[in-house]
Formats: structure tokens, sequence, C-alpha cells
């Protein structure tokens, strides 16, 4: 497509990682907004308490792997209203909840009445020791989205507030390098892909806080055998998906390319396998617990339900893990029998 063939729209054009930058966290910014984003869409921590006692249990192993010591960390970055930490908190074990420092990152403001136990801080915390952990935080890291024109040369995509997009100057510099590197373009008119660079260097911003132990996002992911044609960037509003409009009205993102933030040592998981390895399965309980105790037989029909949404197959189960370790064994070792589930 050529600017020609654009819709005229309404504002002055500009890059996607800008605008987004904008329409999400400024003044107005959709993240800005009462509710946070559990009023928009769901996310693995709101679907069900069992996700945040597998973090629980992984930060056990952390712990553990780091020997037990005086202070151990846990960072939730991108933290939304500090929901994980909470319910953390929550089912921590008592010998580690009395040693643990739990940091909650976040542009938006403090809840009112959250766990007084838990800090809420604009960037994450420098020389911790623990585990870091990033829930959908990357796929709300701005980027910009480059486009091949006519000619079969890659141009970054410039976006108007009403959402119409027009072609600007072609891709040059670190984000070209970063394209040829992770996300080539053929020369066929139409393909697209976001520039994944800043979420590169977010990522590796993050990971450099912590002075030892396990750094974990997880996210919606492509990775370079399986990039999509014409990319996915997307918006939300109020819990639909729906064109991407940079108004301040609705969610933009897109999946990552986590093979591209993957750093040394690094492993990368399906949701199903992480949380299999953390003890999550969607198996029902037997039927003799109905009669023998019908209340407890809801209970774990209800808990079964909750885990197979977790782990389900085109849907949350497909979520990759990426597992960064410092200074410790192998992200993947830190996950019991991991040898039967890892991809790569
Ligand atoms: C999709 S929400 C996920 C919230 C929560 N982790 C969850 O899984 O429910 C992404 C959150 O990341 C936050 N965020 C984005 N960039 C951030 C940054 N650089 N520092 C701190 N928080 C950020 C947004 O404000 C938003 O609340």
């Amino acid at each position: 497509m050529t600017n020609d063939d654009r819709a005229p729209g309404t504002g002055a054009p500009r890059g996607w990682r800008e605008a987004t930058e904008a329409a999400l966290y400024g003044p107005d910014g959709f993240y800005r907004g009462p509710g946070g984003p559990a009023a928009h869409f769901r996310t693995s921590v709101h679907a069900s308490p069992l996700y945040a006692s597998a973090v629980a249990r992984l930060l056990c192993r952390v712990d553990e792997a780091l020997g037990h010591p005086e202070e151990v960390s846990f960072v939730d970055m991108g933290a939304g209203r500090g929901e994980l930490t909470t319910a953390l908190l929550a089912a921590l074990p008592a010998d580690v909840a009395a040693r643990v420092r739990a940091y909650a990152v976040e542009r938006a403001e403090r809840p009112v009445g959250l766990d007084p136990r838990i800090a809420w801080l604009p960037a994450p915390p420098a020389g911790v020791t623990g585990l870091l952990f990033a829930n959908e935080w990357l796929d709300n890291v701005p980027v910009d989205v480059a486009e091949v024109d006519g000619d079969g040369t890659a141009r970054r995509v410039l976006v108007r507030d009403d959402g119409t997009e027009v072609l600007g100057g072609p891709v040059e510099g670190p984000d070209a390098a970063w394209l040829a590197r992770w996300w080539p373009l053929d020369a066929e008119p139409g393909l697209r892909a976001e520039i994944g660079r800043p979420r590169d260097e977010a990522w590796a911003a993050a990971v450099a806080t912590l002075t030892r132990g396990l750094a974990v996002a997880v996210d919606y992911a492509h990775d370079r055998r399986s990039r999509p044609p014409f990319g996915t960037l997307t918006g939300f509003r109020a819990g639909r998906e729906t064109a991407p409009v940079p108004d301040g009205g609705c969610d933009i993102t897109a999946h990552v390319a986590l093979d591209a933030c993957a750093g040394e040592g690094a492993a990368l998981l399906t949701q199903r396998a992480a949380l299999g390895a953390l003890g999550v399965s969607g198996g029902r309980p037997p039927l003799s617990l109905a009669s023998e105790d019908p209340a407890a037989y809801v209970r774990a029909l209800t808990r079964a339900g909750e885990a197979a949404e977790l782990i389900a197959p085109g849907g949350l189960g497909d979520f990759r893990w990426l597992l960064q370790p410092v200074g410790v064994p192998e992200g993947t070792a830190l996950l019991v029998d991991v040898a039967d589930h890892e991809e790569e």
C-alpha cells in the first residue's frame, strides 16, 4: 500500500511507538484510568489464584537456589493494581513470607488500600536478589511498526489519533538492524513487522536490576519460526478486540518477539509446560469425592476448571515464559521435571 491508498484522517501522523506511549501512559492514557487492566481484559493473574500460587512456588525454588538469604525480593514488573503480588503474599509459606520484600512496579498510581507490605515503585529497584516477574508487561511496551511499500522498501508506519495510517520514511539505523536480525521482511508490498528493539532494551534493563536470581517474562509471543506476516498490533476496548486507535480509549498491544529478548542462558517454555512443572494441572477430582465430601468435590472441580483455563491450548496455555537466570543455575533447572517440557 502507498501513502495515496490511505484514507485521510485527523491529527498529525507519528510513529506507532510515540503514539502508543501517549495513548497508554500520557496524562489521560488508557493505563492511567480507574480500574486498571482488570477492568478491560483478563490476564492469567485474574483468571485464578492458582496462578499466584504457582509463582509463589517458583519464588520458593529461587529462594532455595539462592541459599535462603536473609531477604528475598519479589518484583512484580507492570503490576496492574498489584493483584499478583497481593495473592502471592497470601500463598507463600510463613518462613518465606517473613523474609520477602515485595515490590510492585507500575506507571499507574498506587491503589488505595493496597497491602502496606508492598512497595509501589515507578521503576524496578536496583541490586535486588530474588524473582522478577513480568506478566503481560512487554506486550505493552510501545513499538514502531514497519511496512513494505510498493517498491519493496520497509517504511515506518505513521498513525493519526483516529487510527488512520500513512507510510513514513524508510526504516534505518538500529531499527533496520533489528529487523534484519530478528524479523526480516521480504520485498512483498503490505508485509508488516513490529520493531521489538525497545522491548529487548526494556527487558535487558529490568534483568540488570537483579544481582542474583531469576527474571521471568510471560506474554503472547512468537519466534523467528513463526513471525506473523502482517504483525499483531491490535486494540482492546471494553473487553473486546478492536482496531488499534491511539486515542487513550483502548489498550494497544502486540505480541512479543521473546526470542529477541532472551539473553545468555535463557529458556523459553509454553505456559502449559511451566505451570505443569509448578504443579498446576487441569485433572478432575475423583468422582468418589463427590459422595465422600460434596463441598470438597465442588471446590476441587472449580480449581480444575481454573487450572484448565490457565493451561488451555489455543488460550492462556500458549503464552510463553522466558526464564532468565542471573547468577543461579539455568532458569529451567528451577522448575522441577522440566526436561520433558522444555521447547528450546
Ligand atoms: C497488560 S497489563 C498487566 C498487568 C498485570 N501484570 C497482570 O498480568 O494482570 C500491563 C501493565 O504494565 C504497566 N506498565 C507498562 N509499562 C511499564 C513500565 N515501563 N513500568 C511499569 N509498569 C509498566 C501498565 O501500566 C499496565 O498496568
